[in-house]
């Protein structure tokens, strides 16, 4: 691969992280942290749409959220499908492009129906596409590249597996690979988050609390991967 300055990012991935704390500093339960984090994405939603990024990427729940308590799982679930039912309207004046990945078939019937409505309503709109990842686990999703690799193999297919084979099979078969990742609330952990896709991101972790990131964060974290020279494994 070539040596390339990328100036700015098709692609931006998000590790939504310190909804919990954010509430726990108010004395607050954890949910009023993530409906706050809802107003976060709606901020960068916005700013993706006026900076022309085309891509964007949120971890939303991952497959090890289901071990958190019931009522904060169920919280969780209950504010996507609002978010998904009160963001229609906006979503389709502003081109947007709904799509969802993970292990869909885990989420609530509810949560799945809604999903699956957004996604087909926004199919045909050619802005920003944003993806929330939901349950979602990165080995996971590898994994079932492979076995529907091998599903749709005849027999006696021998074949080698290829990058390119490989990655036609991943959830994010139809996207690029983020050019930038971003991390909030300061852990530097990538939480089995895209982890294919992220092999050439460059990554942007600050301390703020998901809920406390602002557009001009975002802006920061677009204009500081602007500075970075991508060499791709050359020199
Ligand atoms: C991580 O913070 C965040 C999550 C597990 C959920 C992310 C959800 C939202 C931002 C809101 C809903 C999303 C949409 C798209 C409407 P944490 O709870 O692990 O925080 P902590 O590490 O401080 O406990």
């Amino acid at each position: 691969m070539s040596t390339s300055k990328t100036k700015f990012p098709r692609h931006v991935a998000v590790i939504m992280d310190g909804n919990g704390r954010w509430a726990r500093e108010r004395g607050l339960p954890r949910l009023s942290g993530h409906r706050e984090g809802a107003k976060t994405v709606q901020r960068i939603i916005d700013a993706c749409v006026q900076t022309g990024i085309q891509f964007l990427t949120l971890y939303a729940f991952s497959r090890e959220n289901w071990k958190r308590p019931q009522l904060e799982i169920s919280g969780l679930m209950r504010l996507l499908v609002q978010f998904l039912g009160d963001r229609h309207e906006e979503m389709m004046v502003k081109n947007i492009r709904f799509r969802a990945i993970g292990r869909l078939s885990d989420l609530p019937e509810k949560t799945l129906a809604a999903v699956r409505r957004a996604e087909s309503e926004t199919a045909g709109n050619t802005g920003l596409t944003l993806v929330l990842a939901l349950s979602y686990g990165g080995r996971t999703e590898i994994v079932d590249a492979v076995n529907s690799l091998l599903a749709e193999r005849k027999p006696g297919d021998n074949t080698p597996v290829t990058e390119e084979s490989l990655r036609a099979h991943l959830y994010t078969a139809d996207f690029p690979d983020p050019d930038l990742l971003i991390r909030t609330s300061g852990e530097m952990r990538i939480s089995n988050f895209l982890l294919w896709q992220i092999s050439y991101a460059e990554i942007f972790v600050t301390k703020k609390l998901w809920p406390d990131f602002s557009t001009q964060d975002f802006l920061d974290a677009v204009s500081d991967f602007g500075q970075r020279e991508r060499r791709f494994g050359g020199i």
